[in-house]
């Protein structure tokens, strides 16, 4: 194989059941019928991973990244597409996932390693190494159900680089355990992509992905969003969780917007704008009675929160006079001046006065600025460059 992992078309669904039975003779009567919802955790995952790769995979929770994981160990199985591996994996998953309460921790390394291939006399062998590495000499003979979380990390991260794999799959061991222990895990994790060995790594602590890894995927509800190098993909995470907690929407809904659609030079609906490219806001909106005299504006704010430009048709003058039913306002933005990244789009329906707000979606909807030029900056500013002995 090319790739350390091949990940072909992969989805998986899981059902959710509902929780409707009340009593058993319901259980009886419905059984056959036992409703359940679809939920698919991942969609269409195409993704090599290279051999000798430190790939970092963020997203929000739920976005399905354990999931992923847990397909490409064969813990579970996706319900359509396939993944290939080339060479021997060790994985640390989720917490729990792989120990045996009622064990002790000696117990569990001997386990563990089995599972992984390997014989009692090779674990005897690393055994001090591991338990050392854990930091669990006082406690390697208590039960691991009696192990705090971080003891659990400790002792799961110590059995998966003990035994040497080629692919090392690691599923949020930073988000818990001391800050001592995260740097020993990340210094070990360095050493490993150093030896040229593949690594896949989870983390919460985004930043981190950024230090160590070679490249990021982002997952956004089971789907890649993001492929790419780790400062770009973090930047974009960000951007996303930022705009998330900001949207909101208000008003009395005597005029309702029902419809906001961004289209680009060809009148195609986007997301994605090019600098120098032309916008239309299209603003559709009911009128549930007839509304003297409204305002209607829309304003663009980058992700920090700065608005970059913002009208409304007041200011353009224009009188709306009374409105009922249905109607259309467009904003015709000629000329979209801004570099690279991430805009949110608000738009409102409002008395002239202000008084009285109709509807309000703030940062509702976003798209991105993207770019071929090499400029650096917010806005792009034509600017020519002229050298010699006086300039001018
Ligand atoms: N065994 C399961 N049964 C039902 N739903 C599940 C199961 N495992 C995960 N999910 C759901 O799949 C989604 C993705 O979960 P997960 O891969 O754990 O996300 P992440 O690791 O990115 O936080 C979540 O909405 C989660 O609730
Ligand atoms: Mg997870």
């Amino acid at each position: 194989m090319e790739h350390a992992v091949e990940v072909r078309e992969v989805s998986k669904m899981f059902k959710l059941y509902h929780e409707n039975v009340r009593s058993l003779k319901e259980k009886v009567l419905f059984f056959r019928k036992r409703g359940y919802e679809e939920f698919w955790a991942l969609r269409d995952i195409d993704l090599d991973v290279e051999k000798g790769e430190t790939l970092g995979i963020i997203g929000a929770n739920g976005s399905g990244k354990s999931t992923l994981l847990k397909c490409m160990t064969r813990i579970i199985y996706p319900t359509s597409g396939k993944i290939m591996t080339d060479g021997s994996i060790a994985a640390l998953l989720e917490l729990g996932a792989g120990f045996q309460p009622d064990l002790t921790g000696r117990e569990n390394v001997y386990l563990n390693a089995s599972i992984l291939g390997f014989s009692r006399k090779e674990v005897d062998g690393k055994f001090d190494e591991i338990v050392a590495f854990a930091e669990l000499e006082r406690f390697i003979d208590n039960y691991v159900r009696n192990y705090s979380s971080g003891m659990y990390i400790r002792l799961g991260f110590a059995v998966a680089i003990s035994v040497d794999p080629e692919i090392l799959i690691v599923d949020e061991v930073l988000a818990v355990g001391d800050e001592a222990f995260q740097r020993k895990c990340l210094d070990k994790i360095d050493e490993f992509r150093d030896s040229g060995k593949t690594i896949i790594f989870v983390t919460h602590n985004v930043d981190v992905t950024r230090e160590i890894c070679d490249r990021v995927i982002m997952l956004e509800e089971g789907r890649i969003v993001r492929d790419g190098i780790p400062k770009e993909v973090v930047n974009h995470y960000h951007q996303v969780m930022e705009t998330e907690e900001e949207a909101s929407e208000q008003g009395n809904r005597k005029i309702e917007i029902t419809e906001v659609r961004l289209l680009n030079d060809r009148g195609e609906e986007t997301n994605d704008f090019y600098t120098g490219s032309s916008m239309k806001v299209r603003v559709c909106y009911e009128a549930r009675e007839p509304i003297v005299d409204p305002v209607f504006g829309f304003s663009l704010d980058d992700y920090r929160g700065f608005t970059a430009f913002g009208t409304n048709t007041a200011l353009k003058g224009l009188e709306m006079g009374t409105v009922a039913g249905d109607g259309v306002v467009e904003f015709d933005l000629k000329s979209l001046p801004m570099l690279e990244g991430r805009y949110l789009v608000s738009v409102a329906a409002h008395s002239r006065d202000e008084q009285t707000v109709y509807h309000w979606q703030d940062k509702l909807y976003q798209f991105e600025m993207k770019s071929d030029i090499d400029d650096v900056g917010l806005l792009y500013i034509p600017c020519e460059v002229k050298t010699g002995p006086q300039a001018g």
